[in-house]
């Protein structure tokens, strides 16, 4: 093997290396989508649709698939090697040193790590608003301060501002595109962040998003050996969230902190088809264009319609009700079509994901329907008829 690549012995190294630590709580996607849900509706009803979670409703792609399926009889192996294998194909495909890739079940373990080593009591995360809010909870569980910059006039990551919130911040956590928003920062402000931050800060560029937008990507900063670790997962573009698999891309130096908080082997079937999924050049164009275009009509149907948005390069959008952002929620929810949380930064604005185009369908179908209705309305508390069938206080 050559001496570029990451091997079984280096890998086992590594691993062997992580200390045995008490965990603390990870927050995901599907728990801040579902704390959002009414209680009445935590658990979805057959057929609904569901534009909540910013998941592929594609799945994994046919490669994938074939590899899953055709490893099932070695469900008794831990096979660390697929491990390897996925660390060196993506460090062949990007041109990074295999020992600055390390693989997690999904990226949300990796952001988590990050933020408990690099964050302390007196060394603050700071973060967008609205932002991806997983950061938030790890810095609070680890006693550090939260300091929320609200985005550009362009919905962009506001650096300038982001550096200067506290000399002594320890993580600056960029989400590009970002979650809610979709919306991108540049390259030159990511430079200028990296330039400017505070010395002992590192920043976190979580790239969960990257490929569905046109946003420049930042692995190259990481090859130069700056202070940035890159986040990838499988659970957007290439539709793994429910397989599990993520990507922590750093210095060695920088992702050896990380090891600290745990380190386990991976499912041998979801390193297996992220391998796979890697190795097919054309799903990224194919899957970016089908986001594309389905999110460019709902774009198109919400302007004819004198609805507002914020328009996004992702899969994601936020919608501007014009109304309380949890009632339209919850009336969407009543009609079957489950839609994403709201920020309290922007509380008439509501988080959709782009899902198929009978979901979109759906959705433009429900939306109508609850815009007709008068704001009182959707106020107004529910009581349940002598049929089993509910009404408001109004109807
Ligand atoms: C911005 C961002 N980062 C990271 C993640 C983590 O995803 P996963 O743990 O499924 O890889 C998500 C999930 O939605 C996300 O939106």
């Amino acid at each position: 093997m050559p001496s570029t690549h990451l091997s079984r012995r280096m890998f086992l190294r590594s691993a062997a290396a992580a200390s045995a630590v008490a965990a603390l709580p990870i927050m995901t996607e599907p728990q801040l989508a579902h704390a959002q849900r009414r209680m009445a509706a935590k658990n979805m009803p057959a057929g609904a649709v569901r534009i909540d979670a910013n998941e592929n409703p594609l799945g994994p792609c046919s490669g994938a698939c074939s590899s899953i399926s055709s490893l099932i009889p070695e469900g008794g192996r831990y096979d660390m090697d697929l491990t390897v294998k996925l660390v060196n194909t993506f460090a062949s495909i990007e041109g990074v040193k295999p020992e600055y890739v390390k693989v997690y079940a999904g990226s949300s373990e990796p952001l988590h790590y990050t933020v408990l080593a690099y964050t302390s009591p007196t060394q603050p995360y700071v973060t967008a608003d609205p932002g991806y809010e997983a950061g938030m909870y790890a810095a609070s569980l680890r006693g550090a301060k939260v300091l929320k910059v609200p985005l550009t006039a362009t919905h962009a990551h506001d650096v300038k501002a982001m550096v200067a919130a506290d000399p002594n911040a320890g993580v600056l956590y960029i989400c590009n595109p970002n979650n809610p928003t979709g919306t991108t920062t540049t390259r030159e402000d990511i430079e200028y962040a990296l330039a400017n931050k505070p010395k002992g800060a590192i920043l976190l560029v979580d790239e969960a998003y990257i490929h569905f937008s046109d946003a420049t990507p930042s692995l190259d900063l990481v090859k130069a050996d700056k202070d940035l670790i890159v986040l990838r997962t499988f659970s957007k573009i290439y539709g793994m969230a429910g397989v599990r698999c993520g990507l922590a891309v750093g210095r060695p130096d920088l992702l050896e902190k990380l090891n600290y908080y745990g380190f386990n082997s991976m499912p041998i079937m979801a390193v297996a088809a992220a391998t796979a999924s890697l190795q097919e050049p054309t799903l990224i164009p194919m899957r970016k264009k089908i986001n594309a275009d389905l999110r460019n009509a709902t774009f198109d149907w919400l302007t004819a319609n004198n609805y507002k948005f914020i328009p996004s390069q992702s899969n994601c959008f936020m919608l501007d009700t014009g109304r309380d952002g949890k009632q339209v929620q919850a009336a969407m929810a009543k009609q079957n079509v489950y839609i994403g949380r709201v920020w309290p930064i922007m509380p008439s604005y509501v988080r959709i994901t782009v899902g198929t185009h009978n979901d979109m369908m759906a959705f433009q179908s429900a939306y109508k329907d609850v815009m007709s209705k008068s704001a009182a309305e959707l106020a107004a508390p529910e009581w349940t008829g002598p049929g089993g069938q509910r009404h408001n206080m109004l109807s």
